[in-house]
């Protein structure tokens, strides 16, 4: 079993005592996790237990705080959590203080956002995939080699090369043996906090079709269908530019339009690499609505499959249940309520099969 932490909590508890630095990340922080602030005096054990980082931002020249700000520090509680220090500059001493404090990596701030983001997430990621190896060796295998397959699968398409199905169904299978085996809940919450959002959102999307398929009774090999078209159904965002997948607020309209090419970009790359017409129609079709109104093609209702209605109900379902840096996450029961309303868009008797898989 994951820990609870791992489980329920998306917090990152920041420690900081001076007021004078630049405490611009705080906010950052805040658009993907729970900040929990506090100084060193009260910074607690239940603190740490709830934490999948901890941020120090403290005068690492004041001597006077080390001593309680590494008593803080080496209490059990701590032990399974990276801490982040930020120091105004790299500087020998810093760097020495931090590590005898336990420091699990250290930035030099302020630093561009992105650059911190890169650390903070590389951290938390590390923290999660580690917290895999507390869930049954079926689940755990999936995973590893799912995130593999995804950073590997994506990074192809990105570079114009040919995608090779073989490792892609591997990984499947195991998703759906895990799945099957041990239900959807703890994987999922496993990759929940993952920072690599491509990899969180295809994987969510892949584990609810292969949990609907298995609910609506379809067959091994539908099954496999539906978990590879979950697992690449965003593969055309691997050509659309990064600091559009990655920006940490709104897209504005312009970016919309950019946005809205992935589906068109995937039938270009899955074409190109000879796969399945069932896992293109998943791919391309699954931001389009019954009544015609949407994208690439303008589909219109029985013209949408039902492998393209599912994956368009885990899709939704995945992108309002997730956190994202410019939207809190919603509670499934909230989603399925919205998603409920969205008639004309969704296919509904489908969302009701789909509420009883999820709630
Ligand atoms: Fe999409
Ligand atoms: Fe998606």
């Amino acid at each position: 079993m994951v820990r609870e932490s791992m489980l329920t909590g998306q917090i990152v508890t920041i420690i900081c005592d001076e007021k004078k630095q630049s405490r611009k990340f705080i906010d950052l922080v805040r658009r993907y996790y729970t900040v929990n602030l506090t100084d060193i005096d009260h910074a607690s054990a239940e603190d740490f237990k709830k934490s999948l980082l901890i941020i120090v931002q403290v005068d690492l020249g004041n001597r006077q705080i080390i001593p309680a700000l590494k008593e803080k520090l080496s209490l059990p509680e701590r032990a399974n959590v990276p801490i982040l220090f930020l120091v105004p500059q790299l500087t020998r001493h810093a760097l020495v203080q931090a590590n005898i404090l336990g420091a699990t990596d250290y930035i030099a701030y302020p630093c561009p956002d992105n650059n911190f983001i890169q650390v903070m997430g590389d951290l938390i990621s590390r923290e999660v995939e580690k917290a895999w190896s507390k869930l049954s060796k079926t689940q755990e295998a999936a995973l590893k080699v799912s995130l593999k397959v995804v950073e590997e699968t994506f990074g192809n398409a990105r570079r114009g090369e040919i995608i090779s199905p073989d490792d892609i169904k591997n990984s499947c299978n195991m998703i759906i043996e895990a799945t099957s085996k041990d239900g959807l809940t703890d994987w999922m919450n496993a990759i929940r906090q993952h920072h690599n959002y491509t990899y969180r959102h295809s994987m969510m999307v892949c584990g609810y079709l292969v949990s609907f398929g298995m609910y609506l009774g379809v067959q091994r090999h539908d099954l496999q269908q539906l978990s590879v078209g979950g697992i690449l159904h965003d593969i055309g965002k691997s050509l659309t530019p990064l600091e559009l997948l990655e920006k940490p607020a709104r897209l504005t309209p312009e970016e919309w339009v950019i946005m809205k090419q992935h589906p068109s970009h995937s039938r270009t790359i899955m074409m190109e690499s000879n796969w399945d017409d069932v896992l293109i129609d998943i791919a391309v079709h699954h931001h389009e609505k019954l009544d015609g109104s949407g994208y690439p093609d303008g589909l219109q209702g029985t013209q949408v499959s039902d492998l393209a209605r599912m994956a368009a109900i885990a899709d939704v379902f995945s992108g309002l249940t997730d956190k994202r840096s410019y939207k809190p996450s919603m509670s499934s029961e909230a989603a399925i309520d919205i998603m409920l309303t969205m008639e004309g868009h969704l296919d509904m008797p489908l969302v009701k099969a789909f509420r009883a898989v999820v709630l």
